[in-house]
């Protein structure tokens, strides 16, 4: 269907769905386990009922935010997602032109499929920023790769802290990469030409297959809050980010750690099946230890489709949340005009609902405002 006919983000992932290969689907569908923690991410929005407020002047209303303080049109960015060409040739490009023509923010992953530099290329103007998600691999690649991403010119690095081994996740298991020869070629001379080249973790390159059962191939799996954060600090002067905070304590402990942000994640339900839905872990950290949200940054992901779930998220005290899947449906199906569209349907999803709930401006958005029911609605 024409672009202009798609109205939501459900919408973008049927269609994706149809036009996808099915490594493609299995990739980015792919969830842990029985996929409870990714469908309750999406299910647990719905337990959370707002308290509207009206005869509030709504005629102007300004989405507008700062992440880390940089302007963001609306309070939502792009998540790091590996290997964004399996869906559209022009891959993480996509993305970059998208969010550069409508304000926001994109998040780069390790596991790209260009470089850290072409995507840097990419950007419509030298004024976009760009946020670079890290896995830490053992050895001295995981220095040179925050070093090369400063150099640059990416703005944070989202350090992610909840993959030191690689979730299991079945539909990957049964399709899973297989390098024909010719691009396991292609990988080694890029290599030898330049050895920061991404590296996919999930890819065994000397095999040529994708590693389908619980281990990263070089990943660090020994990170601890005594050794890595104040490692990282000593290497990077960007801003610090920990991606994949999945409960209060660990907020409590990032915090006191001195980090420039958390990301509430649980890898959109990629990694610990049964992991904690991230709004409810965001609404335990609100009631819990409010205290936090004035030390740091806090941001959500996994789960987020409607303007609604951002409004929610939003008034449970998040400075902005991050999206996955959506984007990769978006540009699998239409290229940048897709990501574009997509943004232009939550901005325009947000500033109704904020106009309905009676706010004006982001920060109008408080606690008060948003209630958890105890009831499923059907
Ligand atoms: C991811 N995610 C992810 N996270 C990360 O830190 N590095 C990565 O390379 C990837 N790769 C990746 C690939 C695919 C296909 C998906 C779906 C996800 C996790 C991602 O950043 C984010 O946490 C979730 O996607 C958020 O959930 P939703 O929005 O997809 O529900």
């Amino acid at each position: 269907p024409p672009l202009s006919r798609v109205l939501n983000t459900l919408e973008m992932e049927k269609i994706a769905t149809k036009i996808l290969s099915h490594k493609a689907w299995a990739f980015f569908a792919s969830a842990a386990d029985d996929r409870v923690t990714h469908e309750e991410n999406i299910r647990a929005f719905s337990r959370f009922f707002f308290n509207p407020r009206v005869l509030r002047p709504v005629s102007t209303c300004d989405p507008s935010t700062s992440i880390l303080g940089f302007r963001s049109t609306i309070p939502v960015f792009v998540c790091a997602t590996g290997k964004v060409k399996q869906g559209h040739p022009e891959g993480e490009l996509n993305i970059t032109r998208g969010c550069g023509r409508t304000g926001i923010i994109q998040m780069v992953s390790s596991s790209a499929s260009l470089t850290y530099a072409e995507i840097v290329e990419g950007r419509i103007s030298e004024s976009q920023p760009l946020f670079f998600q890290l896995y830490v691999l053992k050895g001295e690649r995981a220095p040179d790769r925050v070093r090369e991403a400063e150099r640059l010119g990416y703005k944070a690095i989202f350090l992610t802290v909840d993959t030191p081994v690689r979730g299991n996740r079945e539909l990957d298991l049964r399709a899973p990469f297989v390098l024909a020869d010719q691009e396991r070629e292609a990988e080694r001379l890029a290599r030898k030409a330049n050895p920061d080249a991404p590296m996919d973790p999930e890819i065994d390159y000397e095999k040529g297959i994708g590693e389908p059962v619980a281990r990263l191939v070089g990943a660090d799996d020994d990170m601890s809050w005594e050794k890595t954060i104040p490692w990282l600090r000593s290497i990077t002067k960007l801003p610090i980010i920990l991606k994949g905070i999945q409960c209060v304590e660990d907020a409590v402990l990032a915090a006191e750690a001195g980090v420039d942000g958390i990301l509430i994640s649980n890898h959109g339900g990629r990694q610990l099946e049964y992991s904690m839905p991230s709004i409810e872990v965001l609404y335990r950290l609100r009631k819990e230890q409010p205290d936090v949200f004035s030390r740091l940054e806090v941001y959500m992901d996994g789960g987020v489709r409607r303007g609604t779930d951002v409004l929610k998220a939003l008034c449970l005290g998040a400075k902005a949340v991050g999206m996955g899947r959506p984007f990769l449906y978006a540009q699998s199906a239409y290229g940048d005009a897709g990501v574009e569209r997509l943004v232009r349907i939550l901005e325009t999803e947000i500033i109704l609902g904020m106009r309905l709930l009676g706010a004006t401006k982001v920060d109008e958005l408080v606690p008060e405002m948003v209630e958890r029911v105890d009831w499923q609605p059907l």
